[in-house]
This record gives C-alpha cells, sequence and structure tokens, in this order.
C-alpha cells in the first residue's frame, strides 16, 4: 500500500501521527510562502500544508504542484487553528503538515473544473469522463449504485435466490423496442439479437426448476433516448415459482423498504405499506399509469353532473360518451393569465380542445365559462370539487383518453408551479390489474387488431379469461408496475404457463402457428415439459438511482452513459470497423 490512510479519514484522533496520504491536487493555495493543497481521493479531501521553514525541501518541490497532479505525502496530523477549521469537510479539523513529498505523476491542465463549481458543456464531460466522474456528486452516485446493488444481493440472497446469468447474443425477445443486431461469422447471413430482458430464458429458468432467480443484468433497446431511458441499461431482473402476485408484491415492498433505508436513510416514505392503485383508477383519478403521488391534485368526474347541461363543450363531451374531468388546485387562484396560457397550450399539445378553469380569489368566483354554466350549475360544480377561497379548477372535456392524458399533464405541470413535489419524500405505489391488451398501431408485439401491453407471456386475470375471444381490450392482466415519483421504476407480472392459453393469446395478437414456432417454439416446446406456475418482476436499477440521487436524468448515474443520439463520446462508438472484418461478415454497406 502506497497509503496509510485516505483522504477523509483523519481527525482529531489523529492528532501527532505520522501518515501517509496519496490522491490528486484538488485546489493549491499559495497563502504567502506556505502552500495549502487539497488532496482528494475517491473518500474525500485532506488539507495537506507545505511550510517553507520547516521543511524547504519538500515546499520548494510543492511550487510546482499543479490541479489533478498525483502526489504521496509524508507528515504529521495537525490541529487546525481554530479559525481554520471547516465543519463541512469529515477533516476539517486537522492538516498534515508535509514532510516528504512524492510526485506520483503530472498532469495537463483539465479541459473544465473538476471540482465542479463551474457550470460544464455535457458534451464535454463525456468525452472526459473519466475526469468526470472524479467530481464528488459523480463519485457519490457511483458509490450509492454500488451499495443499492449490494443491499439488494443481500436481500435476495438471504431469500433464497440464485444469480444466474443469461446470454447476451440471443434470440429476439419481444419488450417492445427495437432491437440491437449482431452479426454472426460462422453463421453466415445469420444474427444475434442483443436482450431487450432476459424475459424468455428467466422463465427458461423457472421450467428448469431453479424456482428462484436474479441477475443485475444489462438489457439493450434500441429507442429514442429521454432523460429516463438509454440504449443500454441496467435491470435488477427476478423470478419465482410456486408463488402468486400478492407474494412478489410483497417480496419487492420489503426488498426496496429496506435497500432504500440502507441508501437514503435521508429520504422519508410517505407510503408504507405502499399504496397500491388499480391501472383504471390511476388513469381516472391522475391520467398516467406512472402517477406522482407525493401530491393528491386527484382529478373528481363530473361526467353525470354536466349532462345535459347548458355549457355545450362539456355536454357535447358527454353526449359522444367522452368524459368531463375537473382538478381542483390548492393555491391555485394565483396563477397568472400566462400561467394558464401556458397550461392551456400544454393541454392542447396532448389534443385537449381547450382547458376551461373557474377560479376562487377573494373578491369571488371568476371564470370564462360561468355565464355558460349558470349560477346553479356553477354551483354544484364548485361543491363537488370542494372549491375554497385560494383554488383553481381545471376542467378537461373529451373522449376518456384525451381527457385524462390532457389533465394528467396539466397535472404535473401545476405542481412543477406550484413546487409541490418534495424531493425528500419518496412515493413508492403498485400499479396493478394493466389492461392485457391494447390497439396495435402497427409496431408492438402482435401483428392483429392487438397488441400486448406488457409482452406476450403476461397472464389475464382468471375472472376475466372468458373476455379473452369477445372483448380482448377490456381483459385485465396480472401485471404491476412499481412507480416513484412519477417514474416506472420496475414492472412484471405473473406469465402464462400452460401451452394453450399462450398459443391462445398468440392467435388473438394475430401471431400465426408458424410465426409462433419460430419465435417463440422454444417456450412452446418447454412449457409442454411442466412448467410451475411462475412470475416475476425487473427494476430500471438507473431510474431508481437517478431518483435517490435527486439527479435529472440516468445519465448522471451510470459510469459510461451514451448521448441522447446514441454515441460514447469518450470511445468514439459507434464507430467505422475494418472492411476485413466486413468481408469476413459477408455485409457490406450500402
Ligand atoms: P420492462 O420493459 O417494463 O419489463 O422493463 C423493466 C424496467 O426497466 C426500466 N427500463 C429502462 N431504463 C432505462 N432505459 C431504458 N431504455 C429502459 N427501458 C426500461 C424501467 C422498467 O420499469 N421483462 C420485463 C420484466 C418482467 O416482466 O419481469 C421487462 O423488461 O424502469
Ligand atoms: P370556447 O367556448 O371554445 O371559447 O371555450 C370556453 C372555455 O372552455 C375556454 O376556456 C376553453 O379553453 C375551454 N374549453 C374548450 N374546449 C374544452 C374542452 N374540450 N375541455 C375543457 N375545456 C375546454
Amino acid at each position: 500500500m502506497l497509503r496509510t490512510h485516505t483522504c477523509n479519514e483523519l481527525s482529531k484522533a489523529h492528532i501527532d501521527s505520522t501518515v501517509t496520504l496519496t490522491g490528486w491536487v484538488n485546489v493549491r493555495r499559495d497563502h504567502g510562502g506556505i502552500i495549502f493543497i487539497d488532496l482528494r481521493d475517491r473518500f474525500g479531501l485532506t488539507q495537506i500544508k507545505f511550510d517553507p521553514t520547516s521543511n524547504p525541501e519538500a515546499h520548494k518541490k510543492a511550487e510546482a504542484i499543479r490541479s489533478e497532479w498525483v502526489l504521496k505525502v509524508t507528515g504529521t496530523v495537525i490541529a487546525r487553528p481554530e479559525s481554520m477549521i471547516n465543519p463541512k469537510l469529515a477533516t476539517g479539523e486537522i492538516e498534515v503538515a508535509v514532510s516528504g513529498l512524492e510526485i506520483l505523476n503530472t498532469a495537463i491542465t483539465p479541459p473544465f473544473d473538476i471540482t465542479g463549481e463551474q457550470p460544464v458543456n455535457e458534451e464535454v464531460r463525456m468525452k472526459y469522463r473519466y475526469l468526470d466522474l472524479r467530481n464528488p456528486r459523480m463519485t457519490k452516485n457511483i458509490v450509492a449504485r454500488h451499495t443499492f446493488i449490494t443491499k439488494v444481493r443481500e436481500y435476495l440472497n438471504a431469500k433464497g435466490f440464485l444469480d444466474i446469468e443469461t446470454p447476451a447474443l440471443i434470440k429476439g425477445t419481444p419488450e417492445g423496442a427495437r432491437e440491437f443486431i449482431v452479426p454472426s461469422r460462422q453463421n453466415e447471413g445469420k444474427f444475434y439479437v442483443l436482450p431487450q430482458s432476459p424475459q424468455q430464458l428467466k422463465q427458461m429458468l423457472m421450467v428448469a426448476g431453479m424456482d428462484r432467480y436474479y441477475q443485475i443484468v444489462k438489457c439493450f433497446r434500441d429507442e429514442d433516448q429521454r432523460g429516463d431511458r438509454q440504449p443500454e441499461f441496467t435491470q435488477i431482473d427476478m423470478e419465482l415459482s410456486f408463488i402468486e402476485q400478492e407474494d412478489i408484491l410483497n417480496i419487492n415492498e420489503e426488498m426496496m423498504t429496506q435497500v432504500v433505508a440502507a441508501v437514503a436513510p435521508h429520504k422519508k416514505m410517505l407510503f408504507s405499506p405502499f399504496k397500491r392503485l388499480t391501472y383504471a383508477d390511476a388513469m381516472n383519478m391522475y391520467g398516467s399509469d406512472k402517477p406522482d403521488l407525493r401530491y393528491d391534485l386527484a382529478f373528481v368526474d363530473l361526467t353525470k353532473l354536466v349532462d345535459g347541461c347548458g355549457f355545450s363543450v362539456f355536454a357535447d363531451a358527454v353526449k359522444n360518451s367522452g368524459v368531463v374531468k375537473a382538478m381542483r388546485v390548492p393555491g391555485g387562484a394565483s396563477f397568472s393569465r400566462k400561467d394558464i396560457d401556458e397550461l392551456t397550450a400544454l393541454a392542447r399539445n396532448h389534443h385537449a380542445k381547450g382547458l376551461a378553469y373557474i377560479t376562487h380569489k377573494e373578491d369571488g368566483l371568476s371564470s370564462p365559462i360561468m355565464k355558460f354554466l349558470g349560477d346553479d350549475l356553477t354551483s354544484r360544480i364548485t361543491q363537488a370539487v370542494g372549491l375554497q377561497q385560494g383554488d383553481i379548477v381545471f376542467f378537461a372535456a373529451d373522449e376518456f383518453d384525451t381527457a385524462v392524458e390532457s389533465l394528467g399533464q396539466v397535472r404535473k405541470d401545476v405542481a412543477k408551479r406550484l413546487k409541490l413535489a418534495d424531493e425528500n419524500v419518496l412515493a413508492f405505489a403498485w400499479v396493478v390489474d394493466f389492461p392485457l391488451f391494447k390497439a396495435n398501431k402497427g409496431d408492438e408485439h402482435g401483428y392483429g387488431k392487438v397488441a400486448a401491453v406488457h409482452h406476450p407471456f403476461t397472464r389475464p386475470l382468471n375472472e376475466d379469461i372468458t373476455l379473452l375471444e369477445t372483448n380482448p381490450l377490456a381483459v385485465r392482466s396480472n401485471a404491476y408496475d412499481m412507480v416513484l415519483n412519477g417514474y416506472e421504476i420496475g414492472g412484471g407480472s405473473m406469465r402464462i404457463h400452460e401451452q394453450d392459453l399462450q398459443k391462445k393469446i398468440f392467435t388473438i395478437l394475430g401471431v400465426s402457428d408458424e410465426e409462433a414456432q419460430l419465435r417463440f417454439g422454444h417456450m412452446l416446446s418447454a412449457f409442454e415439459y411442466g412448467a410451475p406456475p411462475h412470475g416475476g418482476l425487473a427494476y430500471g436499477l438507473d431510474r431508481i438511482m437517478m431518483i435517490l440521487q435527486d439527479e435529472p436524468s440516468i445519465r448522471e448515474v451510470m459510469a459510461f452513459p451514451k448521448t441522447g443520439d446514441g454515441r460514447d463520446l469518450m470511445l468514439d462508438a459507434p464507430g467505422d470497423i475494418d472492411p476485413k472484418q466486413l468481408k469476413e461478415l459477408k455485409i457490406s454497406i450500402k
């Protein structure tokens, strides 16, 4: 070992001992002859001091030292003068008076300030990620991620889960995104597909009798990126046999509660046990299948109340089998004209035709629609929503999806404007009973009129199985998502383990027998050999860490993320490959 302590270890207890530290020069200050350096390593900072009177030789060498040089120093731990104590630093009560200095390496001037005080362009950070990661904020994220994974492993190991690796060169698996493909040299003209998730393989492990599986695993999805999406990301993936949905929810709730308490003890869990919502309730009340429940702002349904009323916007929506939803916003009477215009534009962007509202200020109610509603209906509406002085209530009148989705967007925006979401609160919830199918827009798992919402291996609710043929879009499933602060952080389902039912689902999805054999023959045949009842779940680890670390994007919690257009700026990938390699693969580029 080159050092006796890390840069975060020394305290008053070490005064007078001789120590050796190693690390990078964070900041160097010249104070009238005495040179102070904050020496940094992964663990923290320690102030080291070069005094020309007591050690002229080391001081002389220190004059040349620049930021990010790598040093090894030996010296004596001394107390800092009272006025120089830094309570924000773990080592803030001491400093090391250097007697011996070895320069382990020099460094050229970094392209940006690593201490993180100046804003830095993200492309530059990505290109020099190895420097960016030296920043304490980034180091903290990487350490927290490690701790999270460690705690998850501890929990799952103790519950009898086996950590089993599954291959990365596989055949397509339907999770709804485009796939990354890898050409096979030994099998001319054939391609592997990188897994969007180990879904089929973990089900095979259940057929194999492994009982409980988990894996912390890279998944690959060639989809357009956003702050919460990357082309390769990490899942905490699990599957269990001989269990029911309730068991999976309970195990995961317990695991998450324990792990989060260890990693983010400063955060308050709002719901314990986690709140549970059906998909239908989530959409009805919040207009989202991943509502942020740190604030309430639930919708009230006014469809019945306004049926046949004098305001044509409302009456027509009801007549056309639509709905009228209202959202009361406490404190929203303070919104300016500009706020309301912006919120209306937002609703319109999500296909609403407008955004009606009533405000209740000190001088009473005001609204552009009261004249159409009349006094009686206005008062019945304000009563139904519980409007109080200081509030605003927004209305959406449309077919169901448009009404709740547009109002759901307004809900999120309003929460931002009024700062309703506390970063230190975690609102965990389960959204259950997802529909099994959705109308097929031509892209996803299936070729027929309907597509799978989760994936085609998801189990329909027993009580809805009779609807499979007559009204597939009404069939609910044993699928559930874990949501946290407005993000879907995990999702899973009970699976189909009977070959007949699986075949029936493929038929409804419009997958021909031939196609089913071709794509999923291995699963259908595995199901002939005694598949146990099973189910599972996968978390998006990056999303969880983003939330726990208060970061705006999952890029901030990944060591080497990709840009929005899927590039690794440090490695300069994707890149060209040698024409010889292409030739070997019998691939030519048009
Ligand atoms: P699903 O597709 O819902 O389920 O994925 C599980 C979780 O993975 C995260 N996630 C992502 N994170 C970052 N970037 C992405 N591109 C991305 N895509 C998904 C989300 C999501 O909740 N095999 C099933 C799980 C199962 O049924 O057991 C699956 O992959 O947080
Ligand atoms: P209009 O009669 O179209 O001028 O609309 C009167 C008010 O109702 C305006 O504040 C509109 O923004 C609002 N509005 C119009 N259509 C809808 C709708 N479908 N849902 C909610 N509000 C609407």
